[in-house]
């Protein structure tokens, strides 16, 4: 007899559940996408990618993404990272935990300082998804959300998110709409990155990844709670926040004197969202991610105008990375800096500056339609 996790059982009971010849998950409730050159595996919890293989240099498969061995323990981490998950159904900041539409103003939970993370309360990362389809090289994870169960988030708003593997691909699209009433939806993948997965001996950090966004020459401005101010600062060569001029080591700005809180109040490195150049070539990689020691290079290819980056500062090296990581004989903590979160979307807060005019991509009309397409594309270098 087959151990049935709970989220697969809820999902049973729902009645969501796929065709009885689809693939079913392993004893930790997962699924497994396999094609050439990769294999994904994926939880309904939060819909999130647990394990991520891909070749390194020396054909070596190497789980890059963050995660726990234990899947029940994503719903009770304490610190919960949003490991590779959706979060939702306003992802980032909300400032000051408000915002209007149509003259009315909805207060939203300030569970990030002053500000409101993630949507707050109940947000979809906390949520055990149903899985509405799977086969062998893709799975659609769907959500309902009604309104106001996530407090100042009105309008019930239905959503899926589908993960699908090719040669050496991972492909992601998302579909959200509202049901009955204007509400504010910006979505994203919320993926960690390692891609040495730790096994390299003598450093965990990500400072060594190289990094090219030929099209972000803009980047928000912040606060000292990582809350964009308003001003969209245009990126000179050679500035902290500069990846478009050439390809740079996420610690290249490291001996800078604003890399100390340049994430906000304590925040070494990058926690800040960039924007592309409005015209730009949507089918060609906006973002690049690499690391010389694996030789494993990550290309982003999306269709939103913007990319939140986030050098883990906050990991407060007590979390252990998980058993297919690693290095045999060493521990398994993570360090601070230890992995990059690469979140694909649109302008951060921008329900509150009209005057960027991102309204129109962000607040969505009954049955208007919201739609998110990125896929990662794996080589080496
Ligand atoms: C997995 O995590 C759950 C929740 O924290 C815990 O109850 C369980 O003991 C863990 N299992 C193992 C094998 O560590
Ligand atoms: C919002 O208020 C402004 C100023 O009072 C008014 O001009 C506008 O028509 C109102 N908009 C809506 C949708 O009620
Ligand atoms: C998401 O929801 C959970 C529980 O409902 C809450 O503890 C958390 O603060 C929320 N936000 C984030 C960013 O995790
Ligand atoms: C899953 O589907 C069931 C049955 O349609 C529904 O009651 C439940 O709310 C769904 N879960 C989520 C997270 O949307
Ligand atoms: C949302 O729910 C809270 C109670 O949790 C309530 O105070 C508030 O008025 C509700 N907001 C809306 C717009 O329904
Ligand atoms: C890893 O490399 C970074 C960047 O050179 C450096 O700051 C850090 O001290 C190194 N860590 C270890 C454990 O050697
Ligand atoms: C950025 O540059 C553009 C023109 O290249 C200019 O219009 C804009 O004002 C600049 N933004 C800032 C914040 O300086
Ligand atoms: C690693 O990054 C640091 C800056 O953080 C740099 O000084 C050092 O030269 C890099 N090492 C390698 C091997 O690229």
């Amino acid at each position: 007899m087959r151990f049935i996790p709970a989220a697969f059982a809820a999902s049973i009971a729902g009645g969501a559940l796929a065709q009885p010849s689809s693939p079913l998950p392993d004893a930790q409730g997962r699924y497994t996408l396999e094609a050439e050159g990769i294999k994904a595996q994926f939880i309904p919890y939060a819909a999130t990618l647990t394990n991520l293989w891909v070749k390194d240099k020396n054909g070596v498969q190497r789980d890059i993404v963050l995660g726990y061995d234990n899947t029940s323990f994503y719903p009770v981490d304490p610190g919960h990272p949003v490991y590779n998950a959706i979060p939702g159904r306003y992802v980032n900041r909300i400032g000051n935990g408000q915002y209007s539409i149509d003259n009315v103003t909805y207060n939203t939970q300030k569970n990030d300082g002053p500000n409101t993370l993630h949507s707050g309360t109940n947000n979809w990362s906390f949520r055990n998804w149903n899985v509405s389809k799977v086969t062998s090289k893709s799975i659609t994870f769907s959500i309902y959300d009604a309104s106001n169960s996530s407090l100042g988030m009105i309008g019930g708003v239905t959503a899926s998110v589908t993960y699908s593997v090719s040669k050496n691909k991972w492909s992601i699209s998302m579909d959200a709409v509202s049901n009955d009433q204007k509400t504010p939806i910006m979505l994203t993948q919320h993926t960690y990155f390692q891609l040495d997965a730790f096994a390299r001996p003598d450093n965990r950090t990500i400072w060594n990844h190289t990094l090219y966004m030929p099209e972000a020459k803009r980047v928000m401005e912040i606060d000292g709670n990582a809350l964009p101010t308003g001003v969209i600062a245009n990126i000179s060569k050679n500035d902290i926040s500069d990846f478009w001029s050439a390809p740079h080591q996420l610690g290249f700005a490291s001996g800078n004197a604003g890399f100390e809180n340049n994430c906000g109040n304590g925040c070494h490195g990058y926690n800040g969202n960039w924007a592309f150049n409005d015209k730009r070539n949507k089918k060609k990689p906006a973002l690049t991610l690499s690391s010389e020691w694996s030789g494993i290079k990550a290309d982003l290819v999306t269709d939103q105008d913007a990319v939140v980056l986030y050098t883990c500062n906050w990991n407060d090296g007590k979390t252990e990375f998980k058993s297919t990581q690693g290095v045999t004989g060493q521990d398994k903590f993570i360090p601070r800096d230890g992995c990059i979160a690469i979140e694909a979307q649109d302008y951060v807060d921008g329900i509150n500056h009209p005057e960027w005019g991102r309204l129109g991509k962000q607040i969505f009309g009954k049955g208007q339609k919201y739609r998110w397409e990125s896929s990662w594309s794996f080589g080496t270098i």
